[in-house]
């Protein structure tokens, strides 16, 4: 079996991506805590990697026999980023750097990216169309991706956005944080003004297990058959959950007054993956009974 390394394991993706590719191949976890064990479906050694320092980095042995690296890791803290820019670009853009420097030329890079290098006045986007990413988490992202296109690397890049799924000690999961709530009782506002097509981690990392293993090379947009408002994913997250929809209280971006600017009509166009690799682009409400299912057969 050849073997993967995932940095980041610990997050939302990272943990689908272990679940994922440990079906067939060695994986190797690094995370930012300290060495020890993973818990997810069963337990697996992991070790500490902080990949803002090389020197941590250049320690992992990525050799011949790596199928691929992949950089799950990220500061994704989005309104937190107009207040720690510095950490924001040491993590998504010049950690990219030093992966740069300490990878064999022939391993290929798997990089996340988002929909948000995109401003969202007209989407949902294609691989190709315009970036013009808007706030500090989206303008560190874009130059961290684009240090990695400007390379010549070989490298995979994907894009999903509104990542949702299960994992331990969640911080990035929407689906998450809003099942909490309303099992909680408590009233939420959602935006109603934002619209994307929400992306499903379990199925993102499927997508990526198919692209490494067709080496891929080049950029993939992938989410869900439909583009909605926040609003209205909530109201379908209530329906699959058997949750208080009268909970979910709609508000504009406005007045809700997010710290960092959302891109409003976003989401990513999926017909390169779907055409390309064959791989079926699904409604989300589908998606959302996968993951329901998914949290209460553990
Ligand atoms: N969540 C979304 O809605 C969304 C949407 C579009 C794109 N994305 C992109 O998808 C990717 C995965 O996101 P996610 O939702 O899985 O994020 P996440 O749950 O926040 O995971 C990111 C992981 O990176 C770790 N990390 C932080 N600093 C690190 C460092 N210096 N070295 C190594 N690891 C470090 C974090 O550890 P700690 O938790 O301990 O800090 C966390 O485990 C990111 O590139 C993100 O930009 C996310």
């Amino acid at each position: 079996m050849s073997k993967i390394i995932i940095l980041g394991a610990h997050g939302l993706l990272g943990q689908n991506l272990v679940r994922q590719l440990s079906k067939s191949y060695n994986i190797y976890g690094f995370g930012i805590e300290p060495a020890g064990q993973f818990a997810i479906d069963r337990v697996m050694e992991y070790d500490r990697c902080d990949i803002t320092d090389i020197d941590q980095l250049k320690s992992i042995k990525m050799n011949a026999d790596c199928a691929a690296v992949i950089n799950a890791a990220a500061y994704t803290n989005v309104d937190g980023a107009e207040d720690n820019p510095e950490l924001a670009y040491k993590l998504n853009r010049d950690a990219i750097q030093n992966l740069l420097e300490v990878m064999p030329d022939d391993v290929p890079l798997v990089h996340v990216s988002t929909d948000y290098i995109f401003n969202g006045s007209a989407g949902p986007y294609r691989e190709a169309d315009p970036i013009d990413p808007q706030g500090v988490y989206a303008q560190s992202k874009w130059a961290g991706e684009k240090l990695l296109l400007d390379s010549g690397h070989p490298t995979i890049v994907i894009r999903p956005n509104v990542l949702y799924g299960n994992g331990e000690r969640l911080t990035s999961s929407f689906v998450a944080w809003l099942v909490g709530e309303l099992s909680a009782g408590r009233q939420v506002n959602i935006v109603d003004d934002q619209f994307n097509n929400p992306t499903y981690a379990k199925r993102l990392a499927e997508v990526t297990d198919l692209l490494i293993s067709k080496r891929a090379l080049g950029t993939w947009h992938f989410g869900s058959r439909e583009v909605v408002s926040r609003y209205t994913f909530a109201l379908k997250i209530a329906d699959v959950f058997m949750l208080d929809a009268t909970l979910i209280r709609p508000i504009s971006t406005t007045k809700l007054g997010q710290r960092a600017p959302r891109p409003m009509k976003s989401g990513l166009v999926c017909d390169k993956l779907a055409g390309e690799l064959n791989y079926s682009i699904l409604p989300i409400h589908a998606e959302l009974e996968m993951l329901r299912e998914e949290m209460y057969a553990r």
